[in-house]
């Protein structure tokens, strides 16, 4: 009897607590205050990074025009938090704490100070733009990204001599590669000789500290976010080691979050909900070769596809008995070149699965009843260099083609197997990942051009559109359900969100150096959710705008 009229009360009193509470809730955020600095006063656009002791998520929020930030309520548990900030050219003056408790919000006001490390803060594109030189010889910066900053290159003292050397180096590493895991390609002949970078070579060492002991070129610097591009929750989950790349990062039918290692032999699942990520191992086939997965992708009937880049195999998961089934190319199409990215996943047309090698430009059919694997030459219709970067399958199962080396784009005939290659909008436009929607309209990424493109393919027709900051370097688009194209950059460490009606950009800051390869909406809420996977810095990047 007393315990029952005690748990009775129980179950009265926290419904009372919580009612005075939400009352406050709506205006009380979990930490609040003010950006400020003495140079600027208030300031707008710095985003604001709140970490609790020991988690692996950090949330962020960004300060509007009078310098306001607030964490809403829901966003952050009880506890201790180190508050954080990024706006270039400014450090925090001192280090920020806030506890947040059950039943109140922490203020936290945060000074600014001119930063006395300025370089320390540029992001790649920040770099192109400081750096002098022609287009041309910042194009050739634009292929130094992949695996770190820019940072090296413009703080390295090589002269012209080192220089040679150290880019034949460079080129001989796999993209999979890290700084702190260099990864080196079996095919000797992907490196090049140091005489092929001399021009490179002499150009590079004007703009690095071989000559001089400081930059002679001032360091410029992109604005920081305004107005909307405030409005803004950005969450990251860390991965548990630092040599987890996450490239293609995806979401299923249930939320939950699965991601392409692009430097392990792993596919990784992630559930935000608990925060339990689970790595499911695959096979390597040549212990010498570099390991990673670039892309992932789920075929019509919801099994994972993937491929296994320099390992030379195709894999499916099936995602809820957790059983791998491997495809490895046959040794007749299969050896020390052969880098195999991306799959063409519309067998349910035909049975066949495309895929491509980068090593020797094969483009690759499987009859996955049959095992019997084919082999196209699609590029050798093609004058000057030529190099596919992505492959995807359209409504019927025929295979289009980015060619990224210089500007086009191609379709194979499923049926024919013949090839017709169409130039990009713009010359010399590296044509980078694409997505295909029902009616098989391909949102394409023109990487060196600074511009995202829809491809018509019944029409056969462009439309272009310009990203207006220079060298973003667009990496991947997705549109979303109100007809907003997504991109992700492998230079600004801004998610780019560009509205196809009026052609108007917003550009959502991120709080760390974010080299994205994904770009993923989840369009399940009333608004897009934007996911791209943190290449170097090992996290899931979560991009919720609140309008
Ligand atoms: C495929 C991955 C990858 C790419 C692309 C890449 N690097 Fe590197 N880079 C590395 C790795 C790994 C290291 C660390 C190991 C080393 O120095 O060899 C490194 C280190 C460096 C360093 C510091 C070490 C030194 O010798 O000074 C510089 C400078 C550098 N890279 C310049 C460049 C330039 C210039 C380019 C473009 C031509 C480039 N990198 C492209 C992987 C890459």
């Amino acid at each position: 009897m007393r315990n029952k009229l005690l748990a009775g009360v129980a179950a009265v009193f926290p419904l009372m607590l919580m009612a005075t509470h939400s009352a406050n809730a709506q205006s009380a955020a979990a930490i609040a205050g003010t950006v400020s600095s003495e140079k600027e006063g208030a300031m707008e656009g710095v985003v604001v990074t709140a970490q609790k002791t020991g988690s692996i998520v950090t949330v962020s929020v960004v300060s509007d025009d009078k310098g306001h930030y607030a964490f809403p309520k829901d966003r952050l548990e009880p506890g201790q938090y180190n508050v954080t900030i990024r706006a270039v050219g400014y450090d925090n003056s001192a280090a920020t704490k806030a506890d947040v408790t059950a039943d109140g919000g922490a203020t936290a006001d945060i000074k600014l100070k001119p930063t006395r490390n300025l370089s320390a803060q540029l992001n790649n594109a920040e770099w192109l733009a400081s750096f002098p030189g022609t287009e041309k010889q910042k194009d050739f910066l634009m292929d130094c990204t992949s695996c770190h900053t820019l940072e090296r290159v413009a703080k390295s003292t090589h002269d012209v001599d080192e220089w040679m050397t150290t880019i034949t180096r460079m080129k001989g590493y796999a993209p999979v590669s890290q700084t702190i895991k260099p990864q080196r390609m079996l095919d000797p002949a992907r490196s090049g000789k140091p005489e092929d970078y001399r021009e490179a070579a002499e150009y590079l060492a004007t703009i690095n500290l071989s000559n001089t002991d400081k930059w002679e070129y001032p360091l410029k610097t992109m604005p920081r976010p305004k107005g909307a591009e405030t409005h803004v929750i950005v969450t990251e989950y860390k991965m548990p080691r630092p040599t987890i790349e996450p490239h293609d990062v995806i979401l299923d039918k249930d939320g939950v979050v699965w991601y392409s290692n692009f430097g392990e032999m792993f596919i990784g699942k992630f559930d935000t909900k608990t925060l339990q990520h689970t790595e499911y191992p695959v096979k390597q086939y040549k212990p010498d070769a570099p390991v990673g997965i670039l892309n992932i992708d789920f075929d019509k009937s919801g099994k994972l596809w993937f491929d296994t880049m320099y390992q030379g195999a195709l894999g499916q998961l099936d995602t809820k008995t957790g059983d791998m089934t491997m495809y490895p190319v046959p040794a007749e199409f299969n050896d020390m070149r052969t880098q195999l990215n991306f799959v063409g996943l519309r067998h349910d047309v035909d049975g066949k699965i495309w895929t491509k090698d980068v090593g020797t430009n094969n483009v690759l059919r499987l009859d996955i009843a049959s095992q019997k694997w084919e082999k196209f030459r699609p590029t050798d219709q093609l004058k000057g260099p030529a190099g596919i970067y992505q492959l995807i399958s359209d409504s019927r199962n025929n295979a289009w083609l980015a060619e990224f080396s210089d500007g086009h784009l191609g379709k194979i005939d499923a049926k024919s197997g013949e090839t017709k290659w169409f130039d990009t909008p713009e010359a010399h436009a590296r044509a980078r990942r694409m997505a295909i929607d029902e009616n098989d309209n391909i949102l394409l990424t023109l990487y060196r051009a600074n511009a995202v493109t829809y491809f018509d393919t019944k029409n056969e027709k462009y439309t272009e559109y310009k990203l207006p900051t220079a060298f973003t370097a667009p990496y991947r688009a997705a549109t979303d359900k109100n007809g907003d194209i997504w991109v992700s950059t492998m230079s600004t460490d801004r998610a780019v969100r560009l509205d196809a009606k009026t052609g108007k950009t917003r550009e959502y800051l991120l709080p760390t150096e974010t080299n994205m390869r994904s770009a993923f909406v989840d369009d399940r809420g009333d608004k897009p959710v934007f996911w791209v996977g943190s290449n170097h810095q090992a996290a899931l990047v979560k991009v919720e705008p609140l309008d």
